[in-house]
């Protein structure tokens, strides 16, 4: 069956209100689009299939009405939490990271890719990875790699809405957020981890911090072992030591060396697509970046790209161009004034 098979009978059954049939095919339709290597199409039916069936059984099992309106306003409010629900094409070869890092996140892919072997031993997953270190530096771009590479779907965890000033009110919504994902079989990425830290300015009462970090220690150790955590935070030091401690993979993502400055700057380029005007000039910037994120570094060469296209003119056959290395140099120049 083609993919308009599909979606022709998929029509059909919807419009014939013929659950058990739409279901059929909706199941094959997901089955099909793995073997075809259309993942995240299947990984995006997955989760619409599941959100439906856990509805129904919520309506189904909840027998009195008040009780049911609860439920659906509690999933309401685990919405506003999720900033979003997204699936990944990065892969381990997008991030330039030190060769210990890259060499933690392979282990980490590998034993989530080896549940069964380990299950069958009884061995503990590791499933709770903190990225921490300096803005633009790679964190968030790790955890699409691990959403990529693991090739499941990624809940964006709004962190900045959980913590609230009301007493108690952190750690209920925490314990709805992580309910709500265990159904998922997913990765819960917390970004911006340190928001927490706020708890303690909120209230002068220690007894709140100390339910929050307990909610999320007893969270953690509820997760099923094919759920994963990510968190990521570029303020360390404003973590409590108890939730530091349980983290089974704790990664630094520093600035870059002027090796890892080369490697993303020919990442860049395009495999030659883009090349340099002058290189001893570009050399001499690459050592000029050293100091700056990946993220800015990548910005200036991006937009030094830009501007050296424009600069050549409308010519639409040209299918590889020269970067201006004078332009670049102004724009790292500006970026490293704007950093002392
Ligand atoms: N280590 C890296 N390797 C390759 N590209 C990177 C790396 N770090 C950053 N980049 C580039 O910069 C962009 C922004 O990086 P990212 O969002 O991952 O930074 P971050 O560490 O999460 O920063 P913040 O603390 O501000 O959230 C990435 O999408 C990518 O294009
Ligand atoms: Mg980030």
């Amino acid at each position: 069956m083609g993919q308009l098979d599909f979606i022709r009978d998929l029509a059909k059954y919807g419009l014939e209100n013929d659950q058990d049939k739409l279901l059929t095919v909706l199941n094959d339709l997901i089955e099909h689009s793995k073997k075809t290597r259309k993942i995240n199409f299947a990984l995006q039916l997955q989760s619409i299939l599941k959100e439906a069936i856990r509805q129904q059984q919520t309506a189904g099992l909840v027998a009195v009405g008040s009780q049911k309106h609860i439920l659906r306003e509690e999933d309401r409010e685990v919405n506003e939490f999720i900033i979003e629900k997204l699936t990944s094409d990065y892969k381990l070869n997008n991030l330039v990271c030190s060769d210990q890092v890259r060499s933690e996140l392979t282990y980490f892919i590998k034993e989530h890719n080896s549940l069964e072997i380990l299950g069958r031993f009884d061995l503990p997953i590791s499933n709770k990875v903190l990225f921490y270190g300096p803005s633009g530096c790679g964190k968030t771009l790790a955890a699409y790699v691990l959403a990529g590479e693991l090739e499941k779907l990624m809940i964006v965890v709004n962190l900045g809405a959980i913590v609230s000033s009301k007493l108690g009110e952190t750690s209920k919504n925490l314990a709805k957020v992580f309910r709500k994902a265990a159904t998922e079989e997913c990765i819960i990425f917390i970004d911006e981890f340190d928001s927490l830290g706020k708890v303690r300015d909120y209230s002068q009462d220690h007894g709140e911090m100390k339910r929050v970090v307990n909610t999320i220690l007893q969270l953690f150790d509820y997760l099923p072992k094919d759920s994963i955590i990510i968190a990521a935070t570029n303020q360390i030091d404003m973590i409590d030591d108890a939730l530091l401690r349980r983290f089974d993979l704790t990664l630094e993502l520093n600035l870059p060396t002027e090796r890892q400055i080369k490697e993303l700057i020919s990442k860049t380029l395009r495999s030659g697509i883009f090349t340099f005007d002058n290189k001893k000039e570009a050399d001499k910037l690459t050592k000029l970046c050293a100091g700056l994120s990946y993220y800015t570094i990548q910005r200036t060469l991006l937009t030094a790209i830009k501007r050296s296209l424009i600069e050549m003119g409308q010519n639409l056959h040209v299918l590889s161009a020269k970067i201006d290395t004078k332009i670049w140099r102004i724009l790292v120049e500006k970026e490293k004034q704007e950093r002392q």
